[in-house]
């Protein structure tokens, strides 16, 4: 690598970044940036000298040792005023328009995250401060360089503050929490606070690791000539940001109900929390005139949404028993609506996070409750205290089956394999979604099914009849006629949701489908050192498909037998052809359906995928190609169209 082509490599991995972390659009692989990122790695290291700064290698740090230094910000960092309801809406209304009766209003999402100060000079990033109280904040420029989504360098040249929000995703919320509770630390109350935590790390490589994410909503000190917010905004986003999810310029209150209304319908499906929508006045001269008071700027205002976290009490904790015979606690608590819907039962997570909470009987907790994040509670009003409140004992043995409870790393288990919680559990779980997918087994009728004892085990489910179900209470012709359809059509279903339903330790649908591809039927008989040489299966999972198979061959093979799933082609047993183990992605209208022509694709050994990137081998085009087409072009993938394709073949 020559120079040109170092500082070529440079604008490539930031563009391959932007287009990830910013626009939400992947055009490359992990595998290619990461091959391009160390040729640049090498480069530096053998030509110091010469780091630009906008090298993506420049966003890893070191230890912070002796604490944050305090920095004052360039011009102050304020609050916001709330307003909870469209009268409070319209007195915020009534008294601006005092002001100035000739304004319209910018409205975007309040993000709940940390705030953050950005400064760039010259195009470089070159301070990131906490906001602390608005006028002084912590020096924090290191950990922000590791934010994917904050551009080190923009195409701007005057001082300029960039002002925003940082941000973990709920999924990300949720995966971090998940790998501390099989770590036994204690969980992150809420993404608002693992976020601040995660950007106030003196090892910046934990600030790394988080996968934050940067929302601009405003500036500070700033040069811009722009006069109108919305339009500040639009440039600022073009420097290199992320816009977000929605936002709007309106001219009155109703316009501002029906954005605010929208926001509050698709808060769930957003990516991150917001707990309400900021209105500000959208022109620029306007705002300056109206100023601040001493705590907030008079020309914006918080909308807030209804409350995600509320107050409840603990009304008793009881014990789930899981497919593999983990114990689960789970709070009772006194109903209460969030945000529309009521919540009544939270999760404790497990016996360890009991202790480091000290959740006790009757006591006044604050639950969280907010789409795909599962009602959680986090916090212990311990100064509401009255006396009364009861520790809650670790349980020693089996809720169901009565037998001795033993410690598995943070999970206290039930060894019981015909515990009847393991078993209604397991029935369930063979039939959900990712495994055989069979309606009309809801937890209801496997439990009636099982208390019948028409149901013992999964294959038990296969000798059901109409007459033995029309003697259970409850089992109309219908519903029972429709049970046994669902049943019938589970059979010949693809081999990989037939591995998942048997419901192997470590095993989910990821690893399913790749034995499934690896070995088809003969999965049974794979060895130690050929499952760990699938892509994403290490030992331990190994390990726990060759147990499950010495203990369950005959029900494997029974089941097997009952459920005739379908064979998937081994990708290497494919004859030769130049499809085989190459991946596809189809695009365009095509002279028989995509459907047919995946399959013909499959049945030569290649994987077809829906979306291309660098590791596509063929685009095949039908007519109307689209997008597809254009990035494939782009990355270079080779093209054929739906002729060449079969010329191949
Ligand atoms: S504007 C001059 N816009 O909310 C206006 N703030 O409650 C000052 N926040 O400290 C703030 N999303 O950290 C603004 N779209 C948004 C926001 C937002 C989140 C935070 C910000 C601020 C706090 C005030």
């Amino acid at each position: 690598m020559n120079n040109t082509e170092y500082k070529e490599a440079i604008e490539k991995l930031n563009l391959w970044s932007k287009h990830y972390y910013v626009l939400d659009d992947p055009i490359t692989t992990d595998e290619v940036y990461d091959r391009l990122y160390h040729e640049v790695v090498d480069y530096e290291e053998k030509n110091p000298s010469e780091v630009l700064e906008n090298s993506p290698t420049q966003r890893v740090g070191d230890l912070i040792s002796d604490g944050f230094k305090k920095e004052p910000h360039l011009s102050r960092m304020w609050s916001l005023e709330d307003v909870f309801d469209r009268e409070g809406l319209e007195k915020w209304l009534i008294k601006t328009y005092k002001l100035d009766r000739n304004i319209t209003f910018y409205c975007e999402p309040k993000y709940d995250g940390a705030s953050l100060n950005l400064i760039y000079e010259n195009g470089v990033l070159v301070k990131g401060i906490t906001r602390g109280d608005g006028t002084v904040g912590e020096l924090i420029t290191q950990n922000v360089k590791t934010i994917n989504s904050i551009p080190l360098t923009i195409e701007y040249k005057e001082i300029i503050e960039i002002r925003g929000e940082v941000v973990i995703f709920k999924d990300e919320f949720e995966k971090i929490n998940e790998q501390r509770l099989a770590n036994g630390e204690a969980l992150f109350a809420n993404p608002r606070n693992a976020a601040a935590g995660s950007l106030r790390q003196l090892d910046s490589s934990i600030t790394a690791s988080r996968n934050l994410v940067f929302l601009p909503y405003g500036v500070g000190e700033d040069e811009l000539p722009h006069k109108l917010m919305h339009k500040k905004m639009e440039f600022i986003y073009g420097l290199g940001f992320r816009r977000p999810p929605e936002r709007a310029v309106c001219k009155d209150i109703e316009e501002i109900e029906s954005i605010y209304k929208q926001m509050v319908h698709d808060r769930d499906s957003y990516s991150m929390m917001l707990d309400g929508m900021v209105i500000k006045v959208d022109e620029i001269s306007s705002q300056i005139d109206m100023g601040y008071t001493v705590k907030v700027p008079r020309f914006a205002v918080a909308y807030k949404f209804p409350a995600v976290e509320k107050i409840t009490t603990v009304k008793e904790i009881v014990l789930q028993v899981g497919r593999t015979g983990a114990i689960t606690p789970v709070a009772i608590v006194e109903p209460t609506d969030i945000d529309g819907v009521v919540v009544e039962r939270a999760t404790l997570h497990n016996f360890d996070e009991i202790e480091r909470k000290d959740i006790r009987l009757g006591d006044k907790v604050i639950i969280l409750r907010s789409g795909d994040v599962i009602p959680k509670i986090i916090k212990v009003l311990t100064r509401e205290r009255d006396g009364s409140e009861k520790k809650f004992p670790k349980p020693t043995h089996c809720p169901i089956c009565s037998s001795e409870l033993l410690q598995e790393e943070v999970l206290l288990k039930c060894q019981n394999l015909e515990c009847d919680a393991r078993v209604v559990n397991s029935i369930m779980y063979f039939a959900s979604k990712p495994c055989l997918n069979i309606d009309g087994l809801g937890v209801k009728i496997v439990e009636a099914l099982f208390v019948s004892g028409l149901v013992k085990s999964v294959v038990d489910l296969f000798d059901l009849t109409l007459e033995k179900l029309l003697e259970l209470e409850g089992f109309k012709e219908k519903k029972s006629q429709n049970l046994l359809n669902s049943l019938e059509n589970a059979k010949g279903s693809d081999y990989w949701r037939f591995i998942n339903s048997l419901g192997i330790e470590h095993i989910g649908e990821v690893a399913s489908k790749t034995l499934a591809e690896s070995f088809g039927f003969e999965f049974v008989n794979a060895t130690k050192e050929q499952i760990i040489e699938c892509d994403g299966i290490g030992e331990e999972m190994a390990e726990s498909v060759l147990e499950f198979v010495r203990v369950n061959r005959e029900t494997i093979e029974r089941l097997q037998s009952i459920l005739q799933p379908k064979e998937p082609i081994k990708r290497e047993e494919a004859a030769e052809n130049p499809f085989k183990a190459k991946t596809v992605v189809l695009t365009g209208t095509m002279s028989e359906s995509r459907g047919a022509i995946k399959e013909m694709l499959e049945a030569l050994g290649a994987k077809v995928s829906g979306s291309v990137s660098k590791k596509t081998d063929f685009l095949i085009y039908g007519e109307d190609a689209g997008s597809k087409y254009d990035k494939a072009v782009k990355l270079g993938v080779q093209t054929l169209s739906e002729s060449e394709m079969r010329e191949l073949v």
